[in-house]
Formats: C-alpha cells, sequence, structure tokens
C-alpha cells in the first residue's frame, strides 16, 4: 500500500470544542493531509464518531488495537486539540493511561511536530500544577498555544461561548510550520517557513508573558541521531 505523504494525528480530548472537531479534519485536507483521528474515552461523549469517521474516511481510536488489527498510520504531526487540563497535565508527567497519552508518550520524543491547544477556564490554567506541566512540555519541545495571541483561558462558566472562536487554524498553521522546519533539519535547500508574527508571545510558567522559542529538545535531538544501538527513527512504531 502507498504511505500517503502527509499523515496528521489529530488527537481529541473531552472538552466542549471536540464536537467541532470536523472543522480541523477539513481544513487539513483542504491543505493535503491525510487526517487519522484519536479520541481520549472522555471525549468520545463530546463528539459525533460516525460524522468524524465519514470525514477523515478512517476510524476514530480511542483505545488501543487488538493483536492482528491494521496498524495505525505514522504521523508526520500531532496536533491535540482540545488539549485538557487532564491530559496537559498527565503527559507532562509521563502517564499514559489512554490511548491517546500513550501515542502522546512515544510522539515528544520523535522528530515530528507536537502540537498542542488547549481549551481551559482561567481557574484551571492559574493552577501551579498546570502552569509547570505546560513549562515542561515546552522544555521537551512541545509546542503548547497557550497565551496572548493563541489561546487565551477564559473565564469559569464561559467556555460554552467561546466554542465558536477556538482556533483550530493556528494550531494547522503551527503543525504545517515546524513540519517544514523538520524537513528543512533534513534537507537544508528547502526554503524557509515564517513564522506567523516575528515573535509569539506567550504566558511562561510565572504566567508572565514572554517570549517563546521553539525548543529542540535532547530527546528529539537523540531520537534525529538515533543513540547507539537504537534503530532510526523511520524504524521506530511511531503511532501505533
Ligand atoms: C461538559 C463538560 C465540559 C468540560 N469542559 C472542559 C474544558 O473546557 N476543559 C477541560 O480541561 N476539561 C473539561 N472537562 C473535563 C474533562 O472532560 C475531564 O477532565 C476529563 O477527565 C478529560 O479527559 P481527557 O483529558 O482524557 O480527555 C469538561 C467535562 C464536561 C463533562
Amino acid at each position: 500500500m502507498t504511505r500517503p505523504s502527509r499523515v496528521l494525528s489529530v488527537i481529541v480530548c473531552g472538552a466542549g470544542p471536540a464536537a467541532d472537531a470536523g472543522k480541523l479534519i477539513k481544513l487539513a485536507q483542504q491543505r493535503g493531509w491525510t487526517v487519522q483521528v484519536i479520541a481520549t474515552p472522555a471525549a468520545l461523549a463530546f463528539i459525533d464518531i460516525t460524522a468524524l469517521e465519514a470525514h477523515a474516511g478512517s476510524a476514530v481510536r480511542s483505545a488501543y488495537r487488538s493483536p492482528g488489527e491494521p496498524r495505525s498510520m505514522k504521523a508526520d504531526a500531532v496536533i491535540v486539540a482540545p488539549a485538557t487540563y487532564n491530559t496537559i497535565s498527565k503527559l507532562a508527567l509521563g502517564i499514559s493511561d489512554t490511548y491517546a497519552l500513550g501515542i502522546l508518550a512515544e510522539a515528544v520524543s520523535l522528530p515530528i511536530p507536537v502540537v498542542m491547544l488547549p481549551f481551559v477556564n482561567t481557574a484551571l490554567a492559574a493552577r501551579h500544577p498546570f502552569r509547570r506541566a505546560v513549562g515542561q512540555l515546552r522544555d521537551e519541545g512541545v509546542r503548547v498555544l497557550l497565551g496572548p495571541g493563541e489561546f487565551e483561558p477564559h473565564p469559569p462558566g464561559t467556555g460554552g461561548q467561546q466554542l465558536d472562536t477556538f482556533p483550530w487554524q493556528l494550531a494547522l498553521d503551527e503543525a504545517e510550520r515546524l513540519t517544514h522546519n523538520e524537513l528543512r533539519e533534513a534537507d537544508p535547500t528547502a526554503a524557509p517557513q515564517p513564522r506567523r508574527t516575528a515573535e509569539l508571545p506567550v504566558l511562561d510558567q510565572g504566567g508572565t508573558a514572554a517570549r517563546h522559542r521553539v525548543r529542540r529538545s535532547p530527546h528529539r535531538a537523540l531520537a534525529s541521531a538515533g543513540p547507539p544501538g537504537a534503530p532510526a527513527p523511520s524504524q521506530l512504531d511511531r503511532c501505533r
């Protein structure tokens, strides 16, 4: 079977915007991506599985496959949207108790972009564990779109009014930019991909505005170079 040129894994968590995940699928497909959808168990209550499967043309996965079932496609980029307080916090701690977290636990170490677009209110976003989690994930090279000009937390109880403005496109733009930059590292002759803005202000761990650089984590460098005796990234079972 011929592998599609670019595969995007969209991980959907259990928050209001999940009901509109079809918007991201459509947008990505218009830009030439093949999309596969992974839902957390909590997200299943928010999404129309049949509609998403029809959009994506493949099954929505929320659990590990049974032995003998076909594997998912290897992803060239991963977007988590909406990313919940729960999944962001657990990913930073290394917890892998859902299929979605299992995919993410591995993807963070691989040389593919992982972009998280949170949907949290100000009460959740203010928690120290959450702020720590965002900082830790950024240190590992995850692009967390949180802060001015990106996703900005809303007052508790107002989430329902924010659904129409959830910035799906931002996540896709960023995944595309980072994917292009990964390719550039492999092929320096490829044209550079400009940032959406010159610099993106985001909240640092202390909640103050800071300038964000996309960091390349030591783990990613390790995955690219390949530790002694380890399989090359292309041999890894990247998205089971
Ligand atoms: C109606 C409803 C709305 C919710 N909205 C949010 C939300 O906006 N952000 C969030 O982080 N969690 C929200 N939650 C809570 C999550 O669904 C819950 O923490 C769940 O455990 C998340 O699991 P997941 O991260 O595996 O998807 C909401 C729950 C319900 C029932």
